[in-house]
């Protein structure tokens, strides 16, 4: 879930709980999103024992490491629906069409504060299901500038074993595009055919 920046564009229409292993974004989401209902707990195991009409787990699914861990995930999400339920997914790269090296960035501003954001994803071994991105932040404020670093491991699997793993899980998959930005983006689809 994160600090609840795509959540926040939901609530409006949608009563939402949200699940975030990071009491840090926890709080962050709750001041983006008052009144939604927050657990700090792992999405490869919570257990709510309650069914929801959608799950979404949008770009935080690129911290699945391993198949076991998609594995899980899924069953979680098949656990809080019932027949016909919608469960959605945005991985951020598949092995297929991931040369080993990709670098996107981009510059916004609001009032005298700039923001240049970089990213530079990478993965050294083709054969195992990790990559890894560095995220590199500068900050122009007040003339001065400020850069920050963060490292992430994540998963970078097949587009067949993500289809295959939700499919094991019950669901029927359907891929949909979004264009935001001029900027393309595969979400995968789920509707539950077998709940648990
Ligand atoms: C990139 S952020 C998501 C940002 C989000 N899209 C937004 O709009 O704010 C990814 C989040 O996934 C969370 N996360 C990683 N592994 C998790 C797990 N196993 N269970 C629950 N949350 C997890 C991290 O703590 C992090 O806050």
């Amino acid at each position: 879930m994160g600090a609840g920046h795509n959540l926040s564009y939901l609530t409006g229409e949608f009563a939402a709980t949200a699940v975030d292993t990071s009491p840090e974004m926890l709080q962050l989401c709750k001041k983006i999103n008052p009144g939604v209902e927050l657990h700090q707990d792992d999405m490869r195991d919570i257990r709510l024992g309650r069914k929801f009409d959608a799950v979404l787990i949008h770009d935080a699914i690129v911290y699945m490491l391993s198949e076991d861990d998609l594995m899980r995930t899924f069953a979680t999400a098949a656990a809080h629906l019932e027949n016909g339920g919608i469960f959605i997914i945005g991985p951020d790269y598949y092995l297929d069409n991931f040369s080993g090296l990709r670098v996107e960035y981009c510059t916004r501003s609001e009032g005298a504060l700039e923001l240049t954001y970089v990213e530079y994803a990478y993965d050294l071994d083709p054969s195992d299901t990790i990559m890894e991105i560095i995220f590199s932040f500068f900050i122009r404020e007040q003339g001065r500038l400020r850069i920050e670093h963060d490292r992430h491991i994540t998963g970078l699997f097949r587009r067949a074993s993500w289809v295959k793993l939700m499919k094991k899980a019950g669901f029927r998959v359907e891929p949909r595009i979004i264009t935001a930005g001029g900027v393309s983006h595969e979400l995968l689809v789920g509707t539950l055919s077998k709940a648990p």
